[in-house]
């Protein structure tokens, strides 16, 4: 049927008739809330270019964890800043390590709260890098034992669910096997699935101090040209048991979270990254947008692209919202 029997504007009329027609609705069920947390008691300090965002120790973050879930949040994803680094990230597989700390006190403050850990040597290391360095780039293979023994770690104190974040191959499969055998096979696994090698880290790499020292990240994360490699990570990680994949950053990349959706059944993941966050939140310190409705077209966007989960700074603003 054509104009004028057809006039798409009728269903755009009255507010209720565009609410009730709306193809997509953000939900809580869909945030997740990254946290950073640091050594120290009482400490709360600003991300310079992350307005909102600060560093936690684990006792505030706790506490911050316990006003998120009251006020509706219902999953958080952990960073730490460790008291010291070394050359392997070894450190983040300590059972009394930083992370492995604020698990144990989110759980104790807010115990329904879903706490996600971000598996990854960058914060860990002195030289900054995702893994091991031989010969001047990160080593695969060898890097696979940091992280699983890392995951396991995290597992022992309690997280919810890991979530390697390092691009290397076979890490989906290396920690599946170790959960496994230390008796966490019920412990779900979210893959950084596509994870492109992007400006938009800049600001988290502030707020993590986890700048790799030299070079850049281009060994190991994708292309931001490629679609067709990322199709083929995913396949990779499915194989070896991821139970949701992720496409980071979001907002350049809706086109590959809609080549996920349409081409595989796992559960899909979006991370809204720091300087998706910062460019939003610089202009609306300006005074340029209005941040509440552009947060809310932004996630909307991404969920509409085919994420069923999102991952995003901004939770902590809208939440009151939806
Ligand atoms: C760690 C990690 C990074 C992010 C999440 N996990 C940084 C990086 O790869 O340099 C980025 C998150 C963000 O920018 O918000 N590997």
């Amino acid at each position: 049927m054509a104009f004028p029997v057809t006039r798409l504007r009728r269903l755009r009329q009255k507010s209720a008739l565009r609410d009730m027609v709306r193809e997509t609705k953000l939900s809580p069920d869909d945030l997740v809330m990254p946290l950073f947390v640091r050594p120290g008691k009482d400490i709360k300090k600003p991300v310079e270019s992350m307005p909102g965002i600060y560093q936690r120790s684990v006792d505030n973050a706790a506490s911050y964890c316990r006003e998120l879930y009251s006020r509706g949040v219902k999953a958080v994803i952990l960073f730490g800043i460790p008291g010291r680094k070394d050359e392997t990230g070894d450190v983040a597989c300590h059972p009394e390590g930083i992370v492995q700390q604020a698990v144990a006190a989110i759980k104790d403050s807010a115990p329904e709260l879903f706490v996600i850990t971000d598996v990854c040597n960058c914060e860990y290391t002195t030289h900054g890098h995702c893994g091991t360095i031989v010969n001047g780039d990160v080593d695969n293979d060898r890097t696979l034992e940091t992280l699983s023994g890392q995951s396991v770690s995290l597992a022992g104190a309690g997280t919810d669910m890991v979530a390697p974040s390092d691009m290397m191959d076979g890490r989906v499969g290396a920690i599946r096997k170790a959960l496994d055998e230390n008796g966490y096979s019920n412990l779900p696994v979210m893959a950084y699935t596509a994870k492109f090698a992007s400006a938009f880290y800049g600001p988290f790499r502030e707020a993590a101090e986890s700048s790799p020292g030299f070079g850049d990240r281009k060994t190991y994360q994708m292309d931001p040209a490629n679609r067709l490699e990322a199709l083929r990570e995913a396949e990779e990680d499915i194989t070896e048991g991821a139970d949701i994949i992720m496409v980071k950053p979001a907002l350049s990349y809706l086109d590959i979270i809609r080549a996920f959706k349409d081409n595989f059944n796992t559960p899909l993941a979006a991370y809204n990254v720091s300087g998706e966050f910062a460019m939003v939140k610089a202009a609306a310190g300006k005074g340029w947008i209005d941040e509440k409705s552009m947060v809310a077209e932004i996630l909307t966007s991404i969920k509409r692209a085919g994420a069923d989960i999102i991952i995003s700074y901004h939770t902590q603003d809208i939440i009151d919202h939806l």
